[in-house]
């Protein structure tokens, strides 16, 4: 791994969680290596399993991601990516989110997808997953459209979930 420098996380309410991310395109290259390298390198320390651009406040469809981060690295860097196919079948799982810390919730997506998305070299890729390399992949491209893992629960459940978040970061900044 890079010693790259890590960037401060936003959380829930900030506004630029709720913006559409824009294409990355050939004009963006350089920055986005070097800010590839900063959101893995926070996405390990936080520790978390994924982390898309929006998290720190970039507004690019750029997504990092390592599932097994303790076992072996295998940092992933999506540009760009799209889900392709999604899975009629859904399942459930635990989600938290580094924008949402300290909370959880099971949430039901698509069982499997495929995803296609560019590597950082610009060479088109494709990777499909279940489990949670598909809710991972699903819950970063959201992400890049503005939307939270809470947006899947009922209103109720969600709002549960907002009204402990913001208790639990003032009592932290208090702390
Ligand atoms: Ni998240």
């Amino acid at each position: 791994m890079t010693e790259a420098e890590t960037l401060p996380i936003l959380f829930v309410p900030d506004k630029r969680l709720r913006l559409k991310a824009r294409p990355i395109g050939d004009a963006d290259g350089d920055k986005v290596r070097a800010l590839a390298d900063k959101m893995l390198a926070t996405m390990y320390a936080a520790p978390g399993i994924g982390l898309a651009a929006p998290q720190i406040g970039e507004g690019l469809r750029l997504v990092v991601l390592d599932i097994q981060p303790k076992e072996k690295p295998e940092p992933m860097v999506l540009v760009n990516p799209e889900i392709i196919a999604e899975s009629a079948e859904l399942a459930m799982r635990e989600e938290g989110c580094l924008s949402l810390p300290g909370q959880y919730a099971d949430v039901t997506r698509p069982a499997r997808v495929k995803v296609r998305y560019l590597d950082l070299t610009g060479a088109k890729r494709e990777i499909e997953g279940d489990g949670l390399l598909s809710a991972c992949l699903q819950h970063e491209i959201d992400h890049l459209n503005g939307v939270l893992f809470v947006d899947h629960l009922s209103a109720l459940k969600r709002n549960m979930i907002l009204r402990k978040l913001a208790k639990d970061l003032k009592s932290q900044q208090r702390g």
